[in-house]
């Protein structure tokens, strides 16, 4: 699918957990004509996440799904999204690792940032461990989920240089800054090429 003119665009659900600052990029980027996307849903795991307010910001859809249960989660998020005719799952800042059986409904169509230069710093506390390794240089990587925690294909990576003096809320705020023109990039380059 080009980025010419009248192509319709992918339907899309954005999951978050919490801030939901790559939300906001993202919906800035989908109101792009050159932007493959429309995100149609905001689905959070917890009711109080920042990110809802930009439901009614936008007007966009939102939904709340409480993940204590997952099997249930899963099925509950499986319907609300075939009633909404979603075909892509972007996870920004979505803190729940999703089952391979639901994952199978999506294959190849759930999506990922994370801030770290995977396959390096996996997992949590990501700035704190890269930091306490006096690493030269931590980023962001977008890639497709598998039901492995942040081992899916990488789509993009962006390096981002650690200073000396920086502690882990410095350095998630310079990653966090790139991430939100990384993520929009990695969606280009899986839809228009
Ligand atoms: C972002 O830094 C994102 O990469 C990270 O959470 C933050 C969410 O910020 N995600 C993970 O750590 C996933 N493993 P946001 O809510 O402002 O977009």
């Amino acid at each position: 699918m080009g980025p010419s003119t009248g192509f319709k665009k992918i339907n899309t659900a954005v999951f978050i957990s919490g801030t939901g600052s790559n939300l906001k990029s993202l919906i800035n980027f989908s109101k792009n004509k050159k932007s493959p996307i429309n995100i149609k849903l905001i689905l959070s795991n917890r009711q109080s996440a920042k990110g809802l307010r930009y439901s009614k910001i936008f007007k966009i859809k939102k939904k709340f799904i409480n993940f204590k249960k997952k099997t249930i989660a899963e099925k509950k998020t499986l319907s609300v999204l075939k009633k909404n005719h979603i075909n892509l799952i972007c996870l920004a800042g979505f803190m729940k690792i999703l089952s391979k059986n639901f994952l199978k409904n999506f294959d190849g169509k759930v999506i990922n940032i994370h801030p770290s230069l995977l396959p390096k710093y996996k997992g949590l506390d990501t700035h704190k461990r890269v930091i306490k390794n006096n690493e030269k240089f931590s980023g962001c990587t977008v890639h497709f989920v598998n039901s492995r925690l942040d081992s899916g294909k990488i789509i993009l990576q962006e390096k981002v240089k650690v200073k000396k003096n920086d502690t882990p809320k410095s350095l998630a705020k310079r990653i966090l800054f790139k991430e939100h023109e990384l993520y929009p990039r990695a969606i280009l380059k899986i839809f228009n090429h």
